[in-house]
């Protein structure tokens, strides 16, 4: 597992990320897709796992879950389980914000 620090400061990850945001950013070879709701960080794989559309232009709802922008299926940002279809679960990492920026654990 490697370990991504974003900003250096709570501030700064603020304010890189405004609420409900989707951001696509590259972390070593790959590229990942962050949201933020409140003070809660989210960070999930770019590609939807049904037909791999991109995440990076899907939005969020009110319950905490992505939609993705080709055939709507949702999934939660905490566990990745898709709710309403049959696909596989999309991936999520663990992030830990704290007073030196944003964690993400991939
Ligand atoms: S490609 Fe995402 S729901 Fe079909």
């Amino acid at each position: 597992m490697k370990t991504f620090i974003l900003g250096r400061t709570k501030e700064e990850v603020l304010g890189l990320l405004r609420e409900k945001e989707i951001k696509t950013v590259a972390l070593g070879e790959r590229k990942i897709c962050l949201t933020r709701i409140g003070e809660e960080y989210f960070a999930f794989e770019q590609n939807c796992p049904h037909r791999k559309a991109n995440l990076g232009q899907g939005y969020i709802n009110n319950f905490q879950e992505i939609i993705c922008p080709l055939h709507a299926y949702r999934f939660d940002l905490k566990s990745g389980k898709v709710s309403n279809a049959n696909c596989p679960d999309l991936q999520v990492f663990k992030t830990q914000i704290s007073d030196n920026g944003l964690k993400i654990f991939i």
